[in-house]
């Protein structure tokens, strides 16, 4: 968590900062930007589960038996803002592979930066699931905010937020209208641009996932 932003946690592991490295840079290509994003994902992932509840389950191991820990309560949900959500979606699927997915599809309006809906499909039982939101670049915050509005009007009350980056902008933004929601991003960048892109940042997420450049 940053004083500024309580509802932010910045993963500082050198491994996540220096794959970030590479992400952001003009030399990593395509093949190369996803396979980073993927493990930088899995890695992003990890912080956002930290509290996932467990409970003690007697196992037998070849030398005695003993109570260990498995994840308990309640199930776990992935949704991926389009496009670039889905370039996140591999490598948390690896490490929480009974998660369900739902998709929202968004794109912003050039002009207004604004997000206009134009595809929504989330399991029928998402009410019950622990809700992970993904989406690489956490910008101006208004395609966050809009799939958390939808995602709450479906019944989810536990919904936190992977952002491989985050802009000030966005985050003030989700605090002011989602403060429940928790985010986790490898880098908190400076600002945004006239056209509202992260600076530094890294470009087109999705353009650089699936080579549309
Ligand atoms: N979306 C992106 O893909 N990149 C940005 O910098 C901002 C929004």
């Amino acid at each position: 968590m940053t004083a500024d932003f309580p509802n932010l946690t910045v993963v500082h592991h050198p491994l996540v900062q220096h794959k970030l490295t590479w992400l952001r840079s003009t030399d990593t290509n395509t093949d190369s930007f996803r396979n980073l994003l993927r493990e930088v994902s899995q890695m992003l992932v990890y912080e956002a589960t930290r509290d996932l509840p467990t409970e003690l389950q007697t196992i037998t191991t070849p030398i005695t038996t003993m109570d260990s820990p498995v994840i308990s309560g309640k199930k776990l949900c992935l949704v991926s803002i389009l496009r670039a959500g889905n370039g996140m979606l591999d490598g948390i699927l690896a490490v929480l592979p009974l998660a369900r997915v739902g998709h929202i599809g968004l794109y912003r309006d050039p002009e207004t930066l604004e997000p206009v809906e134009y595809y929504f499909k989330v399991p029928a039982d998402i009410a019950e699931r622990q809700v992970i939101v993904v989406d690489p670049m956490l910008a101006t915050g208004n395609s966050a905010v809009a799939a958390i509005d939808r995602i709450k009007e479906a019944g989810c009350a536990s919904i936190k937020l992977i952002s491989l980056l985050a802009a000030p902008e966005g985050v003030a933004n989700m605090l002011q209208h989602h403060p429940d929601v928790p985010i986790v991003t490898a880098a908190l960048d400076s600002h945004l641009n006239e056209h509202g892109y992260i600076v530094p940042g890294l470009g087109d997420a999705g353009d650089r996932i699936f080579g549309t450049v």
